[in-house]
């Protein structure tokens, strides 16, 4: 059997150690159908952050051979597939629906053992990939083009879809069944095949995905699955010429080369990528309940969402109320394993987030003006000793343009910034160089739609954290967030198919177009 190499993955750079469990699992690529171990023969393991002892297993740890086998793959299957009609596709993606119903609490208990969020959240993450699947689907009996009159008699003039072809999907560890369902399902349903790379740290999530779509019937080579690393998987995906779409969803920077990559060889390219979402409270709000969203905003999914509400710009007359009961909240938070029902925030996903996360709160506390008000510190005592624990934490009088403030830390910490009205709140919201999700709490009408019409984000919300997006409207953002490109809802299709405008001329004449002479 393939030799186990190295887990860097949770494990964390230079803390390597594998011995060789022969209990441990392994889980191969899917090519064309098959699965198969990677051509590299080493594996890497995928761990518990929770609890590092536990090994939940070996994946192929996959180089650019398995990926030119992929796309290979899904280049044979792709006029088989783009020919179906797509209303039969459809009917494959509902019954990958009903799979993925049927299987929802062992995919939950999976997602909780790899990527660490509690078990309810993870039940979510499941269900989104169940909503998106199912309304994804419903559009293989629309899939709507348009009709439009033509400038000359007796021509016919109308826009159809058709497929991009074999595209690359390059996921992220935080949602880890959501996110790859919202880009695979309308790359399904639109006619296109895939090669979808996984997170190296939730590799098992869409390996139980990728297993539903195989289980539904979806013909071999339509979906194939590539697990490893960013550095050589999803390197040879971006630069692979027969792949003519990379979605990808991950950090600003990653998403940067992702995109010049495909820029180098004219493949689309769409990308979803980091966030510093703020929640404005105004003096009018309902502090108590601006203070709930705060917290599942802040704190949910141990603030790793590219949606967190990482950022609370508080008008000065609550600020002092609002930063005492959000502090109360935080400290009451329990934090363990996300198995544990009792659960309210889990670990962190690795041992590198844990070096970032401590270092932003290094930051913070050497801000001469902030105040850690609680929190700040890695918590590796008791049952937390094998896992990569972190104290939600709050900073007080923070800065709008601090470190803190500005920078996306991807962790349990927030930033309560104070502002003196409306307009000092809108420019604090906007001034960074994110702009996915923003909030307001008010019970003012007026501001509420002064603050959705000022926000330059893609989302936003009215007293509701910046958390909690539902997948029949667009997600994504502006600036640094995106590059125009939206998912979910029926704006996806855009992503996944190109447009064919079709020009039928029944005159039986030569008619020019173009040339000035039509008479009216
Ligand atoms: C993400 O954090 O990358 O809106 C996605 C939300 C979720 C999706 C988050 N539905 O918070």
């Amino acid at each position: 059997m393939a030799q186990a190499r190295k887990a860097v993955a949770k494990n964390g750079k230079n803390q390597l150690k594998i011995a060789t469990r022969p209990t441990v699992k392994s889980f191969y690529n899917f090519i064309g159908g098959k699965w198969q171990p990677s051509a590299s023969g080493e594996v890497f393991e995928n761990v518990n952050p929770a609890d590092t002892r536990d090994v939940i297993g070996r994946f192929s740890l996959s180089t650019s051979e398995d990926v030119n086998a992929a796309v290979n793959a899904a280049q044979q299957a792709f006029d088989r597939w783009r020919k179906t009609p797509a209303p039969k596709r459809a009917e494959l993606l509902f019954r990958l629906g009903e799979i993925l119903i049927r299987n929802k609490s062992r995919f939950s208990a999976d997602m909780t053992r790899e990527m660490g969020k509690v078990l309810k959240e993870s039940g979510g993450d499941v269900q989104e990939a169940i909503d998106c699947t199912y309304y994804t689907a419903g559009e293989g009996r629309r899939l709507h083009g348009f009709t439009t009159p033509a400038e000359m008699p007796e021509k016919f003039a109308m826009c159809v879809r058709q497929p991009v072809g074999v595209c690359g999907l390059i996921t992220p560890w935080n949602f880890p069944m959501a996110i790859p369902s919202w880009k695979l399902i309308p790359a399904l349903v639109c006619g296109n095949t895939v090669v979808i790379k996984p997170a190296e740290d939730t590799p098992l999530s869409t390996y139980n995905l990728v297993k539903a779509c195989e289980e539904a019937g979806i013909p071999p080579g339509v979906v194939n699955l590539v697990t490893g690393y960013g550095e050589t998987v999803g390197g040879s995906m971006t630069t692979h010429p027969a792949l003519r779409l990379i979605s990808f969803t991950g950090s600003t920077k990653t998403g940067r080369l992702v995109a010049s990559a495909c820029a180098e060889r004219n493949a689309i390219c769409s990308l979803e990528m980091g966030g510093k979402n703020a929640i404005i409270v105004m003096d009018d709000a309902d502090i108590d309940l601006a203070v709930e969203g705060a917290v599942w905003g802040a704190f949910g999914t141990s603030g790793q969402r590219c949606t967190a509400s990482s950022r609370l710009v508080v008008h000065k007359k609550v600020y002092k109320q609002f930063s005492r009961k959000l502090v109360d909240r935080a400290e009451a938070l329990r934090i363990g394993n996300g198995a544990d029902p009792r659960t309210e925030v889990g670990p962190v996903i690795n041992a590198d987030a844990v070096d970032k996360v401590m270092n932003y709160i290094k930051i913070g506390q050497k801000e001469d003006d902030a105040t850690l008000a609680c929190g700040g510190r890695r918590l590796s005592r008791g049952d937390y000793a094998y896992g990569y624990y972190i104290e939600p934490t709050v900073f007080t009088d923070v800065l709008p343009d601090m470190r803190i403030a500005q920078e996306e830390i991807f962790g349990p910490v927030t930033a309560v910034i104070p502002a003196g009205s409306l307009e000092d709140a809108i420019e604090i919201v906007n001034g960074v160089r994110y702009g996915l999700s923003a909030a307001i709490y008010t019970q003012d009408i007026n501001r509420a739609f002064q603050a959705m019409n000022e926000m330059y984000t893609g989302i936003f919300y009215v007293n509701a954290s910046t958390i909690g997006a539902e997948v029949h409207l667009p997600f994504g953002g502006t600036k640094a967030t995106g590059n125009g490109h939206r998912e979910a809802g029926t704006q996806v299709l855009d992503i996944f198919s190109e447009w064919k405008s079709v020009y039928v001329d029944y005159s039986g004449k030569l008619q020019r177009a173009q040339i000035d002479e039509v008479e009216i």
